[in-house]
């Protein structure tokens, strides 16, 4: 397990390896900062992940104090206490450590430490990233999940309170400036949360290489990772101290972070409003509608669909089967039934489903009516 660390820039710089959290104090000290504040939230303090990088910090001479008010599903308020924590305490640079929700609350501290405007004038959907210059401070992630791929993306999801809705900001300058992948950390993910955490990182790859556009970078890194997802996920899932596997999803993750810079489809779109109107686990989400929504493109996406139906399973009949076949292998539900979801909850979702911008980019065109059909297919 000592095998040498790697760095990539793309452009944050990832640092990659059994043990890399380790060098958490000297990459800190290298981007000017002495002190620093871990963001996290209860789970990451319970597994004792938080109380390691403070100690790893203070040990490097870099004085640490931790935030763990990050909610799962993050509100305004946690963007708040975190910039007064990050006063208080004189910090000079975010430490973010965790799933998708501490990632994004650290990269929203930064920008409001130096951003006096309320939150929601950097909405993304009035171009609010265009108010957002360049001196937010320094962000190192720390990923204990391999899904979200937040740990390379330039955008970070709050709820707001004035308005209860979801909100993305995004700028490049909310970038992380180093990210540790450290497939140790993710060890503590129990095997659901494995497996719907990975299958977000998988409807990642598939949405953003199915997507429309022409971008042959985000292609073939999609592609990449789904050859990772096909390698490592059940591996992952059934043997979660299989470091080499952990590592493999861990990459898959931030591949399809940097993927889905090209759009992402349908499945996406669908699983939003399961999330904020029926509490499921996005991953989960995206996992029960995926292969409703690639036999929908089937046709319309026809070359890249079988692509990866070669790339997840050569011997399935179509693509759809082969992602049901492999969410069966990771013991996940094959319906949203299983999760509480009924027929009656079709309509409202939908129309939340149909206002969510990621369909847009779906290969094949969606209607109000597809997406309805779409979450029964579903069920
Ligand atoms: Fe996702």
């Amino acid at each position: 397990m000592s095998s040498p660390l790697v760095t990539w820039s793309f452009p944050t710089t990832i640092v990659f390896g059994v043990d890399s959290v380790a060098t958490i104090a000297e990459r800190v000290k290298a981007l000017g900062a002495k002190r620093a504040l871990v963001v996290c939230d209860k789970g990451v303090v319970k597994v004792g992940i938080a109380e390691r990088v403070r100690a790893l910090l203070d040990a490097g001479g870099v004085a640490a104090r931790v935030y763990d008010g990050v909610d799962p599903n993050p509100v305004e308020a946690n963007v708040l206490e975190g910039v007064a924590a990050y006063r208080d305490h004189g910090a000079g640079c975010v430490v973010a450590v965790g799933g998708g929700s501490p990632l994004d609350v650290g990269k929203l501290i930064a920008l409001k430490v130096t951003h006096d405007r309320p939150l929601a004038d950097y909405d993304d959907a009035i171009d609010g990233g265009a108010l957002i210059g360049a001196n937010v401070p320094p962000v190192v992630t720390i990923p204990t999940t391999a899904g979200t791929g937040s740990e390379v993306g330039r955008s970070g999801v709050v709820t707001l309170a004035a308005t209860g809705r979801k909100t993305v900001i995004f700028s490049p300058y909310l970038l992380a400036k180093v990210a540790l992948l450290d497939p140790a950390l993710t060890r503590s993910m129990p095997a659901r949360i494995t497996a719907a955490t990975g299958f977000d990182a998988l409807t990642h790859c598939l949405e953003a290489y199915c997507s429309l556009g022409d971008h042959p970078m985000a292609d073939a890194i999609a592609l990449g990772g789904l050859e990772l997802c096909a390698a490592n996920l059940q591996r992952a899932v059934e043997k979660g101290d299989d470091l080499s596997a952990r590592g493999g999803m861990m990459k898959a993750a931030m591949m399809g972070a940097v993927a889905f810079q090209k759009g992402l489809g349908a499945c996406h779109s669908l699983a939003h409003p399961l999330s904020s109107e029926k509490g499921l686990h996005h991953g989960l989400a995206n996992a029960l509608c995926l292969p409703a929504v690639v036999d929908f493109n089937e046709q319309a996406a026809k070359e890249k669909v079988d692509r990866v139906r070669g790339l997840l399973d050569r011997s399935a009949k179509s693509c759809g089967e082969a992602v049901r076949a492999l969410r069966k292998r990771v013991g996940l539900p094959d319906g949203l039934k299983a999760e509480g979801v009924t027929e009656a909850d079709v309509p409202k979702l939908t129309a939340k489903a149909f206002e969510d911008a990621c369909h847009r980019s779906n290969p094949r065109a969606v209607t109000a009516e597809d997406l309805a059909r779409l979450y029964r297919e579903s069920l």
